[in-house]
């Protein structure tokens, strides 16, 4: 019954970590998979979340099923959270949020709903992208294609081609864009350019469907959200898919909000009752563990105020680390793009797009026991003042800084 089926490629990112687990020098350093690590090198569980838990133990009366668009507080807290409590497309009700599996779940309700409901439109993702998004997409049957994103002479954004490709995208396509802490060049548009963005979306007619996976990571959970509030400023209608993965570090329990925003409150509804349908085909209704530790959190005063430090210092220790790691490859004569490093502190949240070619990335791995992805992209936030040294030295190495 088997013997056609041939092995699917292993995950690049995922292979790599299962590379690093059999490495066994000790020296090695993993910053190819994205997940926040501490000073230690821990990914560790967050007091507010620790707190919450132990009171949803308590407190909890219920395993029974979910609603299929998860619990009502818990959209609630998440639409607040992306728009600011006093948006007023929240008040005129014009936004249906899901609570979903995580920011894949709800990339992968979104192309359920877009392949059975916006037929024949093209999805556009950036070049280079989340590399699941062309998966995601894939697997649900929607026709991706790519605009360019990165400047590579200088690892910045490269905002003519992409507004040039975006004057060729027909009208009812999709756009997809990095709410903030793009993946995985680090690379934001500045609030000037997000205007730009936002005008050219609302000009030629696309659908706006922003992924927003690591709000609180760049410069702060306003500041991230503000570039995709100023989207929903001249577009009317877009799709959002969040995740709280990284910002609350509830990665393993699956949590993530796919929003939808519509004209007005009767579009929401019948497009609200299209995702429900693609919903309850898929996993009928969303795990609700992760979902309640952030009710709780963000519905509790002194839990809010406990998470929003602990952000702050996830953000400050990965800024942190981009200070020290171009401080470091300064110190070592290396310069990664004809520009120097400069460009390692004025990207966003946890990825850096190197500029390290293929053969570096190969000699990293083989001869330092440091594992990047092969497009170059670090982890800065799994650089620590320990590792730090041993990967700039790595990097001179490799680069013959
Ligand atoms: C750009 C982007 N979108 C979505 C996700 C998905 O996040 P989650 O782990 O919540 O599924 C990630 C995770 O790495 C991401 O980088």
């Amino acid at each position: 019954m088997f013997e056609h089926v041939t092995a699917a490629s292993p995950d690049p990112i995922l292979g790599l970590s299962e590379a690093f687990g059999r490495d066994e020098r000790p020296s090695k350093i993993n910053l190819a998979v994205g997940v926040f690590k501490d000073a230690a090198g821990q990914t560790p569980v967050l007091d507010a979340v620790r707190t919450a838990e132990t009171r949803l133990l308590a407190e909890e009366t219920t395993k029974s099923y979910m609603p299929i668009g998860g619990d009502p507080a818990f959209g609630r807290a998440a639409r607040e959270l992306l728009l600011g409590a006093d948006h007023p497309a929240l008040a005129a009700g014009r936004v249906v949020t899901f609570q979903t599996p995580g920011g894949t779940g709800g990339l992968r309700v979104a192309g359920d709903y877009l392949k059975q409901n916006h037929s024949g439109k093209t999805l556009w993702v950036s070049d280079p992208t989340w590399a699941n998004h062309h998966g995601i997409f894939a697997a649900a049957g929607v026709a991706v294609k790519p605009y360019p994103y990165l400047d590579p002479q200088t690892n910045s954004l490269n905002l003519d081609a992409m507004l040039g490709a975006a004057q060729g995208m027909r009208e009812g396509d999709i756009w997809l864009l990095h709410g903030c802490c793009h993946n995985p060049t680090g690379i934001d548009p500045t609030a000037e350019q997000w205007t730009q963005i936002a005008a050219a979306a609302q000009a030629y007619g696309v659908l706006p469907l922003i992924d927003f996976a690591y709000q609180g990571f760049g410069a702060g959970l306003t500041e991230d959200a503000a570039g995709l509030r100023a989207v929903l400023d001249v577009n009317p209608e877009a799709l959002v898919c969040a995740s709280f993965s990284k910002n609350f570090g509830l990665y393993r329990e699956r949590v993530g909000a796919f929003h939808v925003v519509a004209k007005d409150t009767d579009t929401a509804a019948v497009v609200g009752s299209q995702v429900k349908a693609c919903v309850r085909r898929n996993y009928s209704n969303p795990p609700a563990h992760g979902g309640a530790v952030v009710t709780t959190i963000l519905g509790n005063t002194a839990l809010r105020t406990q998470w929003e430090a602990e952000l702050t210092a996830m953000r400050d220790r990965i800024n942190g680390m981009r200070t020290a790691l171009q401080a470091g490859l300064d110190e070592r004569g290396v310069r990664l793009t004809p520009e120097g490093n400069g460009f390692i502190t004025r990207q966003n949240g946890m990825f850096t797009m190197s500029g390290l070619t293929k053969p570096q990335v190969q000699a990293l791995k083989q001869d330092h026991a440091i594992y990047i992805v092969g497009s170059g992209r670090i982890n800065v936030a799994g650089v620590t003042p320990d590792n730090l040294p041993v990967l700039c030295d790595a990097i001179a190495a490799v680069t013959g800084g």
